[in-house]
């Protein structure tokens, strides 16, 4: 059972966004994280940078704060890349099926998979946010390996139970999904009250 994040003291928490679609559920997610104790690291791959500019119109730099900095996707020499580094989480959102593949398979091209496979050698928490559709069974298998190698796939699938309003409510579902997973309190959703019995 791999831990939590501990609350309290900062955190160093790595974000990575690549060249999936749901560039907004990364933006929001570091909006949430710049708030709470975590410091935090974003790499953004050279294919997650186009969607960015193409889903929200944004530039990288709209996304750094004095919380986040900013960590070139092909810089291996980035001190978040050794296993030396108090890393307490990394989030892969949204993340590609080919940097799922490459980091399911072991093969750190970039920053991004060397840091997930940091994350996974060290027991550390590694959430993964794919979003793709439909899934083949390469897709499906690499995700398969991943979860048995204690990597928390996490789709980008919102409910509709909450009966949403608008494209940020399902955002923020997706959103606080993750951060219960990372350990931190989200306000963003209430927790499912149930249904009154029918029987
Ligand atoms: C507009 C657009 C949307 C895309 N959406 C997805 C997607 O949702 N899921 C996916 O796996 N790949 C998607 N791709 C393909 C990836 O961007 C492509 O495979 C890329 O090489 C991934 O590189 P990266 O993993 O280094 O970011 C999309 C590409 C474009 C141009």
């Amino acid at each position: 059972m791999r831990e939590r994040m501990p609350a309290g003291d900062e955190v160093h928490v790595a974000v990575a966004i690549t060249g999936a679609s749901g560039a907004m559920y990364a933006r929001r997610l570091l909006e949430i994280l710049s708030k709470s104790n975590a410091r935090t690291h974003l790499i953004i791959s050279a294919a997650g940078e186009k969607i960015l500019k193409l889903e929200l119109g944004a530039e990288p730099e709209s996304l750094i704060s004095d919380r986040v900095t900013r960590h070139h996707y092909k810089n291996f020499a980035a001190r978040i890349a050794s296993g030396s580094f108090p890393l307490s989480a990394m989030v892969i959102v949204p993340c590609s099926m080919g940097t799922l593949g490459a980091i399911a398979q072991g093969i750190s091209m970039n920053l991004i998979h060397r840091c997930a496979d940091v994350c996974i050698k060290e027991g550390r928490t590694l959430i993964m946010v794919p979003r793709e559709t439909p899934l083949n069974s390469i897709h499906l298998e690499n995700m398969l390996r991943l979860s048995r190698s204690g990597v928390t796939i996490l789709p980008a699938m919102p409910g509709f139970y909450g009966k949403p309003q608008s494209i940020s409510d399902l955002v923020d579902f997706v959103v606080a999904r993750i951060l219960d997973q990372l350990g931190i309190s989200q306000g963003l959703m209430e927790p499912w009250k149930g249904m009154p019995d029918t029987e």
